[in-house]
């Protein structure tokens, strides 16, 4: 994230002020949810104009749009209405970017043949400005063959993706075709922006970072295992943002159902002994080292060969302590510029401040885990990061701009320490 964008968080000022933002709704339940689209944006400082299909309009109201964008909402091909009749065109001269959400499998079949006959296919026509869309349909239509056809075919032409998302849907079905939530679909925006803005400084470049992501799984027998809720997403979007800062990065994973970012070294592990064993393998090769992973601090003393059998009415595990990866790497005579995370449910400065000092650290993540929102296999995150004379609070936020927010702290202060 270049200096612009961090200004403007420390500022806490909108992020995407002055930004024409044209946004394409279309006939389907997920509708519902680009009212809270456009609120994001308009919260974030962007002027938001909105075009809707006649299906859309079914699903929510053309006042209700207009009230929230605060701009009249355009519906008609041929409006007498529109100053010079065009509407067309001069929505899409306006626009920084158009982002259609939800995009049905009509209008994504639609764009991707050429079709215009209304307003919004014909806008995807003459937009010269990048193009997003955030599919939604039901898991069926998503998986039938000549909507993945169609959908590649966008994605060629270089049609921008969001989403979709897999989980229950409003037909009762479960799998891909959920339209990604408004804070996510935000979140690229403002990714977009980012990246693309003049003299965006890469402030990792020629930099070489490993991260560690994800749970661990500890063995009791063949079949079971203790583990965490880790999901690997905040790992993985730091993983993201370190690469987007220009650095090399290698991704150390436990077990989780992301996939990894393109252009990062993967090794996956599942143990907290493999992670150790991974982590300690790699960490001359590289200058920062960033553990957002969730490593068992304890594991099972013996791992049973054969299932264990429900013989008597309680049983006891003996578990003993994990070697701690982070204590153990920074007492090495060279180590990496180090950042641990703390996760606590309670007592969170006290814990990160211990953690930050026992563990000889440079820096700490500190964030709440246990909580409704936030925290472990959540889209959301805040952290509180310090070090040894400062500290920041980067407030709830989702994961992805979150990491691009510790980044650059981290980026600042590894610069500090050479
Ligand atoms: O993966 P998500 O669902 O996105 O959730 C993100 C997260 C909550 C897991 C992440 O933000 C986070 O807090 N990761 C650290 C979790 C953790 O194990 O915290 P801890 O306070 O128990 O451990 C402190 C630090 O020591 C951590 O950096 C941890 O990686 C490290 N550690 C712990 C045990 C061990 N044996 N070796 C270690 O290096």
């Amino acid at each position: 994230m270049h200096s612009e964008f961090l200004l403007h968080i420390a500022q806490n000022l909108p992020m995407l002020s002055n930004k024409h933002i044209l946004l394409g709704i279309c006939g389907g339940i997920a509708a519902y949810k680009s009212a809270e689209l456009i609120r994001l944006l308009k919260k974030n400082g962007a002027d938001v104009r909105v075009v809707m299909s006649n299906n859309a309009t079914q699903f929510i109201t053309p006042l209700t749009i207009q009230a929230l964008s605060g701009n009249a909402t355009h519906i008609d091909l041929l409006d007498a209405n529109s100053d010079n009749g065009m509407d067309h065109i001069n929505l899409a001269r306006w626009a920084d970017i158009f982002i259609i959400a939800p995009a049905t499998a009509n209008i994504i079949g639609k764009m991707t043949h050429g079709l215009a006959d209304d307003l919004l296919s014909t806008l995807y026509l003459a937009a010269t400005c990048p193009v997003f869309i955030a599919p939604a349909m039901n898991q069926a239509m998503w998986n039938k063959a000549i909507v993945q056809n169609n959908f590649a075919n966008l994605l060629q032409q270089g049609v921008l993706a969001i989403g979709p998302e897999k989980g229950s849907q409003a037909c009762g079905e479960t799998g891909f075709g959920r339209m990604s939530e408004p804070l996510a679909i935000c979140a690229h925006i403002i990714d977009h922006f980012a990246d693309h803005a003049p003299l965006a400084h890469k402030s990792l470049l020629n930099v070489k970072v490993l991260i560690s992501a994800g749970p661990t799984r500890e063995a009791i027998d063949p079949i079971r295992y203790i583990t965490n809720r880790s999901s690997g997403k905040m790992g993985y979007a730091i993983a993201e943002a370190a690469l987007k800062a220009g650095a090399e990065v290698t991704l150390i994973s436990g077990p989780v159902s992301l996939t990894a970012p393109h252009n990062c070294h993967c090794i996956f592990v599942e143990s907290a002994a493999q992670m150790y064993e991974a982590v300690l393998s790699k960490t001359d090769e590289h200058h920062i080292y960033i553990s957002a992973a969730a490593v068992a601090d304890y594991s099972p003393a013996l791992v049973n060969p054969t299932k264990i059998k429900k013989h008597s009415d309680c049983t006891t595990l003996t578990l003993n302590k994990t070697k701690d990866i982070l204590a153990d790497l920074t007492s090495l005579a060279s180590h990496p510029f180090t950042v641990g995370f703390a996760a606590e449910t309670n007592n969170l400065t006290a814990y990160a401040l211990d953690k930050l000092k026992n563990k000889n650290l440079d820096m700490i993540a500190a964030n709440v885990v246990g909580a409704e929102i936030g925290g472990f296999d959540s889209d959301l995150n805040a952290l509180h990061v310090y070090w040894g004379d400062g500290d920041v609070f980067l407030p709830m936020t989702h994961k992805s701009i979150l990491a691009e927010q510790l980044i650059e702290l981290i980026a600042t202060q590894y610069k500090s320490s050479l």
